[in-house]
Parts: C-alpha cells; structure tokens; sequence
C-alpha cells in the first residue's frame, strides 16, 4: 500500500502544521558540520509555506535522554533553516506547554517556528505507549495536521513520528516519499549486477542488512573497520584492529550462506596499517595475510584499505547496475586514510545506472571529502532506516502513513 501523499492535503491556508523532520545533524563545537538532512526537508516546507500553512518544525538532535541539554538545543538548526529557506524561522524554547501552545497560537499563514529538541521531553521516546500518547495528544490538540518528512527516524516508534501521526490527518512529505520511491527499487527491482558495498565500524551493526541482501545481491563488497572480523574469520592476524570476536562465528556462517547463494564477496587483499590512532600515525600498506609484518608488528592498527583494494573495489562496481554503499572504508576524517573512502565515492559517481549512498555518516563522508549530492543516484539521510528498510523490517513511521512492505513474489 502506498503512503498518503502531501499533494493529497486540501486546504492548508492558516492550518497548523506539524512537520516532523530529521534535523539530527553532526555538530562540530556548537557548528553544523554537514547542513545535507536541513537542505531535505526544504522542498516539503516551502510547499506547505507557499500554500498558506502555519508549519510547527520540530526535530530531535543527538540522545539527550530526556532531559534538557544546552549543548544539544535546536537554535543553530532553526538558525541554519532560516537561512537556507530565506523565512524567519524563531525557536519555540519548549516541546510542549504554555508557552509552546501561545507561540503556535500566533504563527499566521505561511509563517514557520521550530520547536526545541524533541528529546528533551522523555515522553517523546518513552517505552511506555501511554506516555508517548500523552504528549502527541497535547499536540494534537493544538496542531490540524502532521506531514512526516523525517526518513532518517521512520524506524523508530516515537511520539511525534507514530502517535501524532495516529491521532491528526498526517501526510508523507517529498523526502521520504523519494526515500522510499529509491529504496523500494533497491529492494523489488533492482538492475543486475546488484552491488553492496558496507564498511564502517562494527560488524554486528550489519549482521542484520548482511543476512537480508544475501539472497538478492550478486556481489557483496566490504572494507572499513568491519571487515577485520571477517578478515579474522577468514584465519588473519589482524593486529590490534577493530575486532568483534564474538561474531567470528556469525562471520563465518554468513560468507558460507554467501558461497551456497553463488553471492560473490569481494574483500580487500591489502590494508593500511598505521602505528596509531592519529593523524600522521607513520603507516604502511600491507597484504591482508601479512598485516603484522609492518614495523609496528602485532602492534599496528588497520585504518583504511589499501590501494590495491581500492582499485578492485572500483572495478567490481563499475562493472555494477545498481550500487547500495553504507559505510566509510576508512578512519576517512585523517587525510592519510582517507582514499579507500574516495576511491569508493568516486567508483559511485561513475555507475552507468543507480547509486545510493545510504546513511547519515556515509552522506556526511561523501560531501567532507568534496563530492556533491547531484554525483549520485540518491544520498538517503537515513542511518538506520534505510538498513532496516533494506532488511524488511517493520517501520512504524511509514506503516502509520499507510506503507506495506512489498510482499515477496
Ligand atoms: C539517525 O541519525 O540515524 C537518525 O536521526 C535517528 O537517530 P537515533 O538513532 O538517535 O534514533
């Protein structure tokens, strides 16, 4: 079943809308680092500004835990929003009460506010459904509708992104109408040869996505710090490298599914292993069975693929119809270690059919190393959605908007 569209919305001139976004931005010293989730959302409000509609922004930013923390407060997003939508956007200092309700109580038509972080009330993602129905019902009461413009949170089970939903009319906005339009290729259609590329840091982050794409991908690529455990699985000394030891033995389960499905993986064959976790850590790249015999021995730590691998990395998904990548392939934030990472983007940018980067931390990589959105395919602002999308699972924020997943043929 399809989402509830926004162009579906009759007369929204001087309605108050709620429009849920995922402003979840890096933040650098107070600074936003990458603006890439704010510039998002900005079709979806100036459709609703332009028709008249009083739009209530509101976001959550980092994991306060409930509890009101300056460091994490919405005023550098609603500022940025500002200035990049060229309207007053003020911050409302609450997420609910009094002084919330009196600014919506002002708002005219066309005129937007943002809300403080979302997170600051523990209602928004209590685990007790009566509290989170407590607070979508104050807003409720006090907004016509709600459009959910937030990918980056549809998997999360949260006041303002399943209970307010429930409770007003509520709408899908272009963002995630897009961000389903391009995952739902990935997952029902995708032209072969189908490529995933993963790296990042944990192998048990993708266990999950890993065992979902099996049967419907031809090749599996994998770098980043992840890949130090299938590396070890494999029988590698890996120094002291990123290591989840207790998943070797689901490592090894997974590349044998791969081997029986015929899915072919693609590992590096050389590594940089560097002296430290630092910057100008003295470094060296090695072959992937002789990863200690560098100067710093058992010592030494693999902080990006080598160029070898950077190279076979690209031909694999040259030779690709459709690419999926999430996950850096190296400590890509020191320059040194930084190429495996571009040597990926720039493989992505040169696909003859459809790449998506997928995740906040990848689309974040892409666009410090100098890459611009319109290189690829689609850059998703979804982390974790777009995985668990990938991997079938229920997500509550869509599914409220009356999205199904597709079911298996
Ligand atoms: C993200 O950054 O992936 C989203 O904003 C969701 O954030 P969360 O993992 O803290 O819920």
């Amino acid at each position: 079943m399809a989402l509830t569209s926004l162009t579906e919305t009759l007369d929204l001139y001087g309605r108050v809308v709620f429009l849920r976004v995922d402003a979840n931005v890096p933040l650098d010293n107070g600074s936003i680092a990458d603006d890439g989730r704010i510039k998002a959302f900005l079709p979806t409000l100036e459709w609703l500004t332009q028709r008249g509609a009083s739009v209530v922004l509101a976001s959550h930013l980092g994991r306060p835990q409930g509890t009101p923390d300056p460091d994490l407060s919405m005023a550098p997003v609603a500022a940025r929003t500002s200035e990049l939508a060229g309207v007053p956007v003020p911050l409302v200092p609450g997420v609910s009460g009094e002084l919330v309700w009196s600014a919506l109580g002002a708002l005219g038509p066309g005129e937007v506010c943002f809300l403080e972080n979302l997170r600051f009330d523990p209602r928004e993602t209590s685990k007790d459904a009566p509290a989170r129905l407590e607070l979508a019902m104050e807003w409720a009461s006090h907004v016509d509708a709600t459009v959910v413009d937030g990918f980056g949170v549809v998997h999360r089970k949260q006041a303002s992104v399943y209970e307010l939903p429930h409770l007003t009319n509520a709408y899908a906005g272009f963002l995630v109408e897009k961000e389903v339009e391009v995952l739902e290729r990935l997952t029902a259609r995708a032209e072969r040869p189908y490529t995933v590329v993963l790296g990042g840091s944990k192998v048990s982050d993708k266990l999950g996505v890993i065992e979902a794409l099996l049967p419907s991908v031809d090749r599996l690529v994998i770098g980043g710090g992840m890949v130090f455990t299938v590396l070890a699985a494999q029988g590698h000394k890996v120094g002291k490298s990123l290591l989840e030891a207790d998943q070797i033995g689901t490592v090894k389960g997974f590349l044998a599914l791969a081997k029986k499905l015929g899915v072919e993986i693609t590992l590096p064959s050389d590594i940089v292993m560097a002296e430290g976790f630092s910057p100008d850590a003295p470094h060296t790249p090695l072959p992937v069975d002789q990863l200690e015999s560098g100067p710093a021995g058992s010592e030494a730590m693999g902080l990006d693929i080598g160029p070898t691998s950077a190279a076979d990395f690209r031909t694999v998904i040259a030779q690709s119809r459709t690419v999926f990548w999430n996950g850096p392939m190296g400590v890509f934030e020191f320059e040194a270690f930084s190429h495996g990472t571009k040597a990926v983007a720039q493989a992505l940018t040169e696909v003859s059919g459809l790449s998506v980067v997928g995740g906040g931390d990848s689309a974040a990589a892409v666009r410090a190393l100098g890459f611009a959105d319109e290189q690829f395919g689609h850059i998703s602002t979804g982390g974790g959605a777009s995985l668990e999308f990938l991997e079938g699972k229920h997500l509550p924020g869509l599914e409220i908007l009356g999205w199904q997943p597709p079911v298996a043929p």
